[in-house]
């Protein structure tokens, strides 16, 4: 299979020559280029955590509807329920602001690790920490000095390179088309992180620009951008070996990760969020299946918590059954050995064993608040407020500066307010409370806290204990009792906010944690940043030959790979494609996550596939499997054949490669993508929205 996340900049003197072996027909400057367009202008990052890509010359974007699931939600309602019915603008008077999304286009990307480093030199710890913000501050400032641009410096190999990355965002985006939700989200997540995959999982959304074509806040006299590249849509099909590649913003990995690292993740952390995540899911689903109000609210807010809680415990299984502990412990052995004599090498891994048994302690209380106290919006919101105590505690603190945070404090409560579910999020409070106290040493509780809890509504082994206590925060707190928070905001006084039963509990738990662990994890994040810079210098000093790709940091990437079938376990093989048939055997009537639109199984019954039918399977192809090597970030991106056409969105990864952030797999790692076909035939034949489809550049 296909590892690696390249650089499009450093193509050039690093794969392109393989890519055109493999099936790649366009020159480099197609691909990338700073003076001409080029394919990575049709790219964006989408939102705050996915990739879009640009289609036709009226700024039209492709997303995944999983991308596009907060703003289709929030532009929902009972009575326009377009998460449940689907939605399709048939005039661009008829596209909705997706309110405060936006967009980012990749303007230039710019080697600054001489100035960094010439700045930084050996610091170490929180010292490097400080000089790099500063340094990086001023390099940025410098950069889109006179421009509407906006830079960000990413570490690249954990700080042996620096690269400057130059965007510029438009605020202006408004949603053109989703399917229903058991379209884009048909199979929910049982499917999730799993082939075969049955999956319509994408949304279209549009850019608007000012009259110059340049970026506005939202005004209804904006129009449509004329982009500077714009991605041809081929509806030819796919076969298996065909060349594929996909640009596009991987969030994160970690490849370089130390075995003690892993170990701690696979033992600790990942069953500790999966733990939590539990908990919290039950009580939110059983509230969003009793109204569509409730499921509304919560739905964009639970598809994330879900989605995550399925990859840290699959992450988990396959860790441990392709034996990465083991490997790591091979690759660093023998990383020792070449480093013995070298000052700079050679204690690298009794220093992470060091740091790794200071922080282990206290691993799962940062992530019990984290996953757990915090995974209360309420008490989320409540310790958002200690910014607010801070203002009004501090003497001399000035008056505009009290009002300022006070209007923060008042408006992010509505926001809260918009998508607070009472009933989940009390039981939630009580659950959480609860496990905190039986799951965490007693020895880091917050002092006194919990007596005081056992005092007044009895036993802390009480399930029960824990929901009278959550009652009276909820019954009690200001945050939820529109008149009193009035009343606070315009009389504010610390006394209020100190006393109220939300904010003391939040306040309990995050400043025990503040005060004693937090600085506890800085210290083994700082330590495990340094360790990590000199052991991933030290392994590519080892092979001075091999090409290297930084990690996944949310910087634009190119994968490359091909259409390819897999077999997960013995006796078993997996087709490349799937097609509307499986759709049908999934089909189950009334089902929360396999249900169907009744005009879908009408159009499948006669076989109305226009020019999006597969030839060969006489069958709508759904999605496809590929051999590139992406991750979530990557979501939304377009997945191009060898001359740089649309085929596919990619929106997912197979569950037997879930330990991809940190070891690539190269037998069963797999992308899933939808077919731009089942993507075009939902929009026209399902949705009509034959507007869509005529905007197009479609290749026959
Ligand atoms: N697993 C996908 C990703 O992270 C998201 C899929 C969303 N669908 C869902 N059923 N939760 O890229």
């Amino acid at each position: 299979a296909d590892e690696g996340m390249w650089l499009p900049y450093l193509l050039g003197q690093q794969v392109y020559n393989d890519m055109v072996k493999k099936g790649l027909k366009l020159t480099k400057e197609q691909l990338y280029s700073i003076n001409k367009a080029s394919l990575k202008d049709a790219i964006i990052i989408f939102g705050g955590g996915c990739t879009g890509e640009i289609v036709s010359s009226q700024g039209l974007i492709f997303t995944n509807h999983h991308c596009g699931y907060d703003a289709i939600a929030s532009a929902s309602s009972v009575a326009n329920n377009y998460l449940k019915d689907g939605f399709y603008a048939r005039s661009k008077q008829e596209e909705i602001s997706a309110g405060k999304l936006s967009v980012q286009f990749l303007v230039r990307v710019e080697d600054v690790t001489k100035q960094v480093t010439d700045t930084l030199k050996d610091l170490n710890g929180q010292e490097r920490l400080s000089q790099q913000q500063a340094v990086f501050n001023n390099i940025v400032s410098q950069a889109v000095a006179g421009t509407n641009y906006e830079g960000r410096i990413l570490p690249m190999f954990r700080g042996n390179q620096y690269l400057l990355f130059i965007y510029e965002r438009y605020k202006d985006i408004r949603l053109v088309a989703a399917p229903p939700e058991s379209v884009g989200k048909f199979g929910g997540d049982t499917d999730n992180w799993e082939w075969p995959r049955h999956t319509g999982d994408f949304s279209v959304f549009r850019v608007y620009a000012d009259k110059d074509n340049k970026p506005a806040e939202y005004a209804a006299d904006n129009v449509p951008l004329k982009p500077k590249y714009f991605l041809p849509v081929s509806i030819k099909g796919v076969k298996e070996n065909d060349y594929a590649m996909i640009f596009g913003y991987p969030g994160g990995t970690n490849r370089y990760e130390s075995s003690y690292g892993v170990k701690l993740k696979t033992d600790v952390e990942n069953p500790a969020i999966v733990g939590l995540r539990d908990v919290r899911l039950k009580l939110m689903f059983e509230q969003m299946k009793k109204d569509p109000a409730t499921k509304l609210k919560l739905a964009s807010s639970y598809a994330g918590i879900a989605n995550y809680w399925k990859f840290f415990d699959g992450e988990t299984k396959q860790l441990l059954k392709y034996h990465v502990l083991e490997d790591k412990q091979q690759q660093e052995a023998d990383f020792e050995k070449w480093a013995q004599g070298k000052a700079e090498y050679q204690n690298i891994f009794k220093d992470y064993a060091q740091a790794y048994k200071d922080w282990s302690p206290y691993t799962k209380h940062r992530i019990y608040i984290n996953e757990g106290i915090l995974g209360s919006p309420l008490t989320a919101f409540a310790a958002s407020l200690q910014a607010l105590e801070k203002a009004l505690t501090q003497p001399g603190t000035p008056a505009d500066v009290i009002q300022k945070s006070l209007q923060a404090a008042d408006k992010a409560r509505s926001a809260f307010l918009q998508e607070e579910d009472k009933r989940s999020d009390q039981l939630i409070m009580a659950a959480t409370c609860h496990k905190f106290y039986t799951d965490i040493p007693q020895a880091q509780h917050p002092i006194g806290f919990y007596d005081g809890v056992k005092a007044k509504f009895g036993s802390l082994d009480d399930d029960n204990t824990y929901r009278l206590w959550s009652t009276a925060i909820m019954n009690g707190t200001i945050i939820l009792n529109d008149s009193k928070w009035k009343d606070f905001i315009a009389h504010p006084d610390a006394v209020t906010l100190q006393t109220d039963p939300a904010f003391a509990y939040a306040s309990a738990f995050i400043k025990n944690y503040a005060g004693k662990y937090l600085p506890l994890y800085n210290q083994f994040m700082l330590k495990n940043n340094d360790l990590g810079r000199t052991y991933l210098k030290g392994v590519m000093e080892k092979e001075p030959a091999k090409k290297w790709y930084p990690d996944a940091n949310f910087s634009m990437r190119l994968t490359y790979g091909q259409v390819k079938s897999y077999s997960p376990r013995d006796a078993i093989s997996y087709d490349y494609v799937c097609t509307m048939k499986g759709v049908m055997e999934k089909y189950k009537p009334g089902d929360y996550e396999f249900d169907l639109p009744e005009k879908y199984m009408d159009l499948y019954k006669k076989k109305d596939f226009g020019q999006y039918k597969d030839l060969k399977r006489n069958d709508m192809v759904v999605c496809f499997i590929t051999t590139n090597d992406i991750t979530g970030g990557n979501s939304g991106s377009p997945v191009l054949n060898g001359t740089g056409e649309l085929i596919g969105l990619a929106f997912d990864g197979n569950y037997e490669a879930l330990s991809h952030k940190i070891q690539f797999d190269q037998v069963y790692n797999r992308t899933i993508c939808v077919d731009i076909r089942y993507v075009l035939w939902c929009l026209d034949k399902l949705g009509g929205a034959t507007n869509i489809i005529s905007e197009l550049k479609l290749m026959k």
